[in-house]
């Protein structure tokens, strides 16, 4: 496996790899990897000849009251998780390294980002479009690899990839969960043992709104308000937003049916003490929830 933190060097083994007629899968992370991570990568392994993954916390995408500095960092246990499941190439550069002192080139986009995460963290999603094209120009890969889990994020960089014509296929995969429903998350560890008890309501309350939706209710904000008061209940938990949005291009919906492409997303974003954790559930009409990540989005986002 090989390890860099240099972007010329790693651009010239992609290349390398392509030129051999090898296809290549990249999988961006944040590292502190965990079970989400694993199946990205794992899928990543199953549809290419190459695999790299990259492993940068990314300053420009935290806010400047966010847990930039906090953010939890392991990159022996990350190298050797990766090592297990095969990756090819680890790509994992200093801060100095993808931005320079007098860096001031930005990726954004007008729709898509103000909403749900984008009202509480402005200036989140130009951060994770910036890295994410760099990343692409750094590791010119086939396919990269991206959690359900930040779903607007999905929706966002897919946009992007369109937008700007970027030769790069963009598959979505399932949310990984602990065996009690949390959804898997490296902030997971910033819970002392009551607030992770406390973190399932998450879970529970989007079960709750997803029952309604299979009982044969499409008012959103019937779900939205049952959902809200079901985390209301927990004493721990303070809701930044519950939404339902038409996944297409997260705007709000009155009803489920009027989702432009048929699938409408339901996210929630939950402060359990000082953590901020996210969930989300994106529903089907006609065929239920999304269960599959990526098949369906292929049919339906591409
Ligand atoms: O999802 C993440 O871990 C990050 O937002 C990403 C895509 C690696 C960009 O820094």
């Amino acid at each position: 496996m090989i390890i860099s933190g240099n972007s010329k060097e790693t651009r010239e083994q992609i290349k390398e790899w392509k030129k051999q007629g090898l296809s290549v899968g990249l999988v961006p992370t944040m590292g502190y990897l965990h079970e989400g991570h694993q199946s990205l990568m794992e899928a990543a392994k199953r549809e290419n000849d190459r695999v790299a993954v990259s492993i940068f916390v990314n300053p420009i995408q935290f806010g400047p009251n966010e847990d930039f500095a906090s953010y939890p960092r392991d990159f022996g246990k990350d190298a050797a998780l990766c090592e297990s499941v095969g990756v090819d190439l680890i790509f994992h550069p200093e801060a100095e390294e993808m931005y320079d002192e007098d860096f001031c080139t930005y990726v954004d986009m007008d729709g898509l980002t103000k909403e749900l995460c984008g009202k509480s963290r402005p200036t989140h999603f130009r951060g994770v479009q910036t890295v994410v094209s760099k990343l692409f120009h750094i590791i010119p890969a086939d396919r990269a690899y991206f959690g359900q889990k930040d779903a607007q994020q999905l929706a966002v960089i897919k946009k992007m990839v369109r937008d700007l014509s970027m030769d790069i296929e963009i598959i979505g995969c399932p949310i990984i969960r602990e065996t009690d429903g949390l959804a898997k998350s490296s902030r997971n560890t910033y819970l002392n043992a009551e607030e992770r008890q406390a973190a399932l309501v998450l879970n529970r309350s989007l079960a709750a709104g997803k029952k309604m939706i299979e009982d044969g209710e499409r008012d959103a904000a019937k779900v939205k308000r049952h959902i809200e008061a079901l985390i209301a209940q927990e004493k721990m938990a303070k809701a930044d937003y519950v939404e339902i949005v038409d996944f297409s291009d997260i705007t709000p919906v009155e009803k489920l049916d009027d989702a432009k492409r048929g699938e409408v997303l339901c996210a929630i974003a939950v402060w359990i003490g000082k953590t901020r954790l996210i969930d989300n559930f994106i529903w089907n009409i006609g065929r239920g929830q999304r269960t599959s990540g990526q098949d369906y989005e292929k049919r339906s986002m591409s």
